[in-house]
């Protein structure tokens, strides 16, 4: 097969060439800017770009005519190519639309213009941020299951501070459930914004000239391979480099709110199977681990495997617009790409940590993370 992946020498880029590679057979084209954030300013090619049947592009996807060239004759795109910091999308705006809306919208008018440009299956990782809080029942019904279902806003400023993190309606507390991809969407931050309409322009644009879309929805995806040095994405790398180096994690909140961490194997799982669905299947597919882990489980599993102790303390403080809980319910994953069983979260961590263990240290720079997005909101009347 003839494959093109945009964001190819990103994180979960970078291993889906690794299984391509390994199932053989493909021509794989990459097409990456090589985003210093993400890479650093001299990201080292060797041994990815020079594999035989790899093509490398090193271009921004909204380069003027770059994707026309790489589209064509393809058989299957996984556009992946985006910015990815949710915080960071709150203020760096342009760069978040023109990368992850202008290039999507770039790839599909390539794709509706040209014949040779359009492939027999678009697959887009599009992200869990697009449901914003997720779904909530009330802890008093007895079948949760079919209780319904509670949307939340988020949490106000003068909430957190009071240290009120959780969310009750009519006095009675709020209890997570996995969320569905039939439940709303509610975009919380501009990154979700543009990931949702990246969802959408490629469903309208697809159907229109009869190209397979699939939007696959990832929770947190980690694993060996994840940036160590963007400190705007990607918790348990940025925590494995805090600790490495002797430093104190601050967990926020509580302590008490939850991910799904998905292993970033079994993404690539997904984006293959991805190929094989029948034409009646759903045109969003939520990928997880379909299990909530807190943020202080994961400081002691990462603690525990890296013989650290100690080093952690639940500081109250928060990030603003940072969401509570949120974990997919992973039904139609496995129905549709029959995915199963997944990796459990203690082996992920330890493949992730022992390669991290390999990398050079990162500077910290979740602080000035931090720093950018209180200013932001410290902005607001
Ligand atoms: N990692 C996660 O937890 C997660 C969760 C949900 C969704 N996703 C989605 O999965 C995709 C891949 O994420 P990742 O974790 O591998 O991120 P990543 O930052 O490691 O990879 C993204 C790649 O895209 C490249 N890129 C960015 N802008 C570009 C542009 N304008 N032109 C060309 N290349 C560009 C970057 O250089 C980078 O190599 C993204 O679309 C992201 O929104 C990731």
């Amino acid at each position: 097969m003839q494959i093109l992946i945009t964001g190819g020498f990103g994180f979960i880029g970078k291993c889906l060439v690794s299984r391509l590679l390994a199932e053989g057979g493909h021509r794989i084209t990459v097409i990456d800017k090589l985003s210093p954030q993400v890479h650093g300013d001299a990201p080292d090619l060797a041994g990815f770009a020079d594999q035989p049947g790899v093509t490398f592009i090193k271009a921004d996807i909204c380069t003027p005519g770059i994707l026309r060239t790489a589209m064509q004759g393809v058989d299957v795109i996984y556009h992946l190519a985006a910015e990815t910091g949710t915080g960071q999308s709150m203020y760096e705006i342009q760069q978040y639309f023109q990368t992850n809306v202008m290039g999507t919208a770039i790839l599909l008018e390539e794709m509706v213009k040209s014949p040779d440009c359009r492939p027999k299956h678009l697959i887009l990782s599009s992200s869990r941020s697009v449901y914003g809080e997720g779904a909530y029942v009330r802890a008093d019904q007895a079948d949760q299951l079919n209780a319904p279902r509670h949307y939340p806003a988020g949490r106000d400023a003068d909430d957190m501070t009071a240290g009120r993190f959780d969310f009750a309606v009519d006095g009675v507390p709020l209890v997570p459930v996995a969320t569905v991809e039939t439940d709303p969407a509610d975009p919380k931050s501009l990154y979700a914004a543009s990931k949702l309409t990246q969802e959408q322009m490629c469903q309208i644009s697809c159907a229109t000239v009869g190209v397979h879309f699939v939007a696959l929805r990832f929770q947190n995806v980690y694993g060996p391979g994840q940036s160590l040095r963007n400190p705007y994405t990607g918790i348990m790398s940025i925590f494995t480099n805090i600790l490495r180096q002797g430093g104190q994690i601050d967990i926020y909140e509580d302590g008490a709110e939850s991910r799904d961490f998905v292993f970033v194997e079994d993404v690539v799982s997904a984006l293959r199977a991805a190929v094989n669905l029948p034409g009646d299947a759903p045109a969003i597919i939520n990928v997880g681990h379909g299990t909530r882990t807190t943020v202080s489980e994961l400081v002691a599993l990462l603690e525990a495997k890296l013989g650290t102790v100690g080093r952690s303390r639940i500081s109250g403080r928060f990030r603003p617009g940072d969401i509570r809980h949120c974990y997919a319910d992973i039904g139609r994953m496995q129905t549709w790409l029959g995915l199963g069983p997944l990796t459990p979260i203690e082996q992920g961590l330890s493949q992730m940590v022992d390669w991290a263990l390999e990398q050079p240290l990162e500077a910290d720079l979740s602080h000035k993370a931090d720093k950018e997005l209180g200013a932001f909101f410290g902005q607001k009347k």
